[in-house]
């Protein structure tokens, strides 16, 4: 297929994983959000009916009464709505967006040579592995006798997180690294669902359809994978728009920086999920903040130092090097009418292709070059000297005479 057939898929798969992913983490925000606001129901005979809990709320221009039932009604009603499709159809979408882009561009996103001279084979197939690997040691771990001290097991997910985290960053680019880790815990997430959670309802609704007690085993487990669910949430969102962020994903120990957003991301929601109980707990949203504040802080660039006076640079001739230097190394995709295979447009519209352009995008140009993002994968090879060369042209005041 050629490159503006595949930009649409891109398009297309990119917008439908993101319209279902806000269905599923905006139900799952709703339910968390209704389950810690249930009060004991106000009238009596709705206690008698096997009623734990009620909430009342207005939205849209009416009232809406929700009730809770400590198991199951009476009787059960002839249409009950499930919450799953959002779920798989997120994965699904995002498992296409993963080969769309990560596999099918392996050689352009995944592969880093300076990180690991992988084939594109190798790296799917550590890629699919992980997602494959990091799903069977966590539902191995939630089952082991770890599954019966939730603070253990927490702990042991953590290790999990963190060895994924540093063995994806010393086989991959840092973006193919980060995708992986929130493709992995989406996955962990996802997996959960299907395997546990509908499950464990299925048996419910058997059992009451049997007439017989249900067992409350496979609600108590389905509730605990709900709740490494909503932890799982912040973080794998900030994995999907990481790529975004060279700054992050593209430093030397983009590993650790990873995990410490990630913690700052699940202590937020512990927060949040406290706050609905009302018993907020603000110590979690302080951790959290000094946890982002903290990374940002410790990554800060130091101030470039200036070039003593005697090194004085003629700016004319400067800026013809940088020219020159982004002509070789960005134009063949940063161009109308890019020469790169692969490429039908421009990248996100930006064209390097006259001293004009490269002129008027001097700090776009300086951002990407200093954070390593560009050029994607160092396809071109440009050297640490050209990208010297480029801050010191930017911190001068990217002038042109
Ligand atoms: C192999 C093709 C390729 C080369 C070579 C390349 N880029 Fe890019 N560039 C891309 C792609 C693809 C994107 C979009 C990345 C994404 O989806 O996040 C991009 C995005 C950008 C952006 C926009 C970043 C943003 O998120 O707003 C800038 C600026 C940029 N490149 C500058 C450069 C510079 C400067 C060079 C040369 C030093 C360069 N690129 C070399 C492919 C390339």
């Amino acid at each position: 297929m050629n490159a503006y057939w595949l930009d649409w898929l891109n398009l297309l798969g990119r917008w439908v994983h993101l319209i279902t992913g806000i269905a599923w983490i905006g139900a799952s925000f709703y339910f968390v959000w209704l389950d810690n606001h249930l009060l004991a129901p106000r009238d009596a005979g709705d206690t008698d009916k096997g009623i734990s809990g009620e909430v009342w709320s207005v939205h849209g221009g009416g009232f809406y009464h929700a009730q809770k039932y400590r198991v199951a009604p009476a009787l059960l009603p002839e249409t009950l709505h499930w919450f799953k499709w959002e779920a798989y159809s997120t994965w699904l979408s995002g498992f296409f967006m993963l080969c769309l882009v990560y596999y099918a561009g392996a050689a352009t996103y995944l592969i880093d040579p300076s990180v690991a001279a992988l084939t594109p084979l190798e790296a799917i197939a550590i890629g699919l592995g992980t997602l494959a690997l990091g799903w069977l040691v966590y539902d191995g771990l939630c089952r082991s006798p770890l599954g019966r001290d939730d603070r253990l097991l927490g702990l042991a997910v953590l290790a999990l997180s963190v060895f994924a985290a540093w063995g994806l960053t010393h086989v991959f680019s840092g973006r193919g690294a980060f995708i992986h880790y929130g493709a992995m815990l989406g996955t962990l997430m996802v997996g959960n669902v299907f395997f546990v959670i509908i499950p464990g309802q299925r048996e419910l609704i058997k059992a009451k359809l049997a007439g017989r007690e249900p067992d409350p085993t496979p609600g108590l487990k389905a509730k605990q994978r709900s709740v490494h669910n909503t932890y799982f949430t912040l973080p794998v969102i900030f994995t999907m728009m990481s790529n975004h962020y060279a700054l992050v994903f593209n430093h030397a120990y983009n590993w650790v920086l990873l995990i410490a957003i990630s913690i700052a991301g699940a202590a937020i929601r512990v927060y949040f999920v406290s706050r609905h109980k009302g018993q907020a707990k603000p110590a979690a949203l302080v951790l959290g903040i000094v946890m982002l504040a903290g990374t940002a802080i410790a990554i800060s660039p130091a101030a470039t130092p200036q070039p003593p006076a005697s090194a004085a640079v003629n700016p004319a001739e400067r800026f013809a090097q940088v020219v020159q230097i982004v002509q070789t190394r960005c134009v063949a995709c940063h161009a109308e009418h890019p020469t790169q295979t692969g490429f039908a447009a421009a990248p996100k519209g930006v064209m390097l292709d006259t001293p004009t352009r490269v002129e008027t995008q001097a700090t776009l140009i300086y951002q990407q070059v200093s954070s390593h993002a560009m050029p994607l994968g160092n396809i071109t090879a440009m050297t640490e000297q050209e990208r010297q060369l480029i801050a010191a042209w930017h911190d001068a005041g990217a002038l042109s005479k």
